[in-house]
């Protein structure tokens, strides 16, 4: 197959789904110790939704999809790959990736899963735009979408009040102008700090048994200040360093695409890239913490309010599990 370096990939188009079920706060308190006002204050969070426990994640990716789809006039035949990336797939195998195809009639498509946790969306973007710039493919879907709802230990008021469940996709296409669209990203792994986030049971290691039931270890696992630690630095300096990399001023940013783990963590990545909160996409007070959703969700809510335009510069940055991290520049062009 010939390789074509004559090509970039640019997003054509994006849809979400968040569920209809709305979680705010105060239930917590229902049984809890802990309180609204601790919760909006330590994280930025008011309210997340949570999807009905019988649905998988794939109805949501499937509804998101169906979005970006309808917004490109594009049918399901004509997609060639799909990526999803999750780190709460239907089930082991087979992968969220054939379910979607399967539901769809993504009759033309192949794909996979990826997994990097709260990074997934940026490997995935990153992962789907080789393919377009090598010529294999024209149309690609990259759709972050988790259920954390499923996952999360409704007793550990450390970790039940931060994650939300939705769905974010967009569609990468081919052009010749190189200057615009994924103009650039800067990706990372450090596995050395598993052990601070993770979700141990339910793979090889720690198969499910009564014991892993009974430890509570498929649920995830946060030490919340370590991760925090990091996280903020993570983010902010991999942000930074894309911006001088491509010689950009804090001017010529239109939008930071953050993450929504932690209102703290964002307002100190803006603050390193110089960036006023105007500039930064919030919606962690509405979704809380998506993991993969976030950052597609963001994109797809800004271009729909018409707060996106064509020519804009963006950052997208995340931090996440792994741990994973990294910052995707992207030349909006639609
Ligand atoms: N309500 C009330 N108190 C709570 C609480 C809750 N929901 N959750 C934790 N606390 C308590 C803790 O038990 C601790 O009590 P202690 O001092 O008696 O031990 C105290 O509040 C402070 O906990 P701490 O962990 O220091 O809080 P924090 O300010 O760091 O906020 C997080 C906790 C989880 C919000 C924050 O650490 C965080 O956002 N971490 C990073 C998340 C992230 O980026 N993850 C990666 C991507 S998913």
């Amino acid at each position: 197959m010939s390789v074509n370096t004559k090509l970039n990939a640019r997003i054509t188009a994006t849809g979400h789904y968040v569920p209809d079920n709305v979680i705010e706060n105060k239930y917590f308190e229902s049984y809890l110790e802990t309180s609204d006002t601790w919760i909006r204050d330590r994280t930025g969070i008011y309210e997340r939704r949570w999807l009905d426990k019988d649905k998988p994640t794939s109805f949501m990716a499937i509804k998101a999809i169906e979005d970006c789809l309808k917004n490109s006039n594009t049918t399901p035949e004509e997609i060639e790959l799909i990526i999803v990336t999750t780190v709460t797939p239907d089930m082991m195998y087979p992968s969220t990736a054939c379910v979607i195809q399967n539901q769809m009639g993504m009759k033309n498509a192949w794909g996979f899963d990826l997994s990097a946790a709260c990074s997934g969306f940026l490997f995935g973007l990153n992962t789907a735009a080789q393919f377009i710039r090598t010529g294999v493919h024209k149309k690609v879907i990259v759709v972050g979408a988790d259920k954390m709802s499923s996952i999360i230990n409704p007793e550990d008021r450390n970790t039940v009040i931060l994650f939300g469940d939705g769905a974010g996709a967009v569609l990468l296409e081919p052009t010749e102008d190189l200057s615009t669209g994924i103009l650039d990203s800067i990706l990372h792994i450090d596995g050395s700090g598993e052990q601070y986030l993770n979700q141990r049971a339910g793979g090889s290691l720690h198969p499910a048994t009564y014991e892993t039931i009974d430890k509570k270890m498929h649920y995830v696992h946060q030490e919340g200040k370590a991760v925090f630690k990091v996280a903020v630095i993570g983010m902010a300096e991999v942000s930074y360093e894309i911006m001088e990399k491509n010689n950009l001023k804090s001017d010529d940013i239109a939008w930071l695409v953050p993450h929504q783990a932690n209102l703290r963590i964002i307002s100190a990545c803006a603050d390193r890239m110089g960036l006023g909160m105007d500039k930064v996409m919030v919606n962690i007070n509405k979704y809380g913490n998506t993991t993969s959703g976030t950052i597609p969700i963001c994109l797809s809510e800004w271009y729909k309010n018409g707060k996106l335009k064509k020519g804009d510069n963006i950052v997208l940055a995340s931090f996440g599990a792994g741990y994973t991290w990294g910052a995707i520049l992207v030349k909006w062009d639609i």
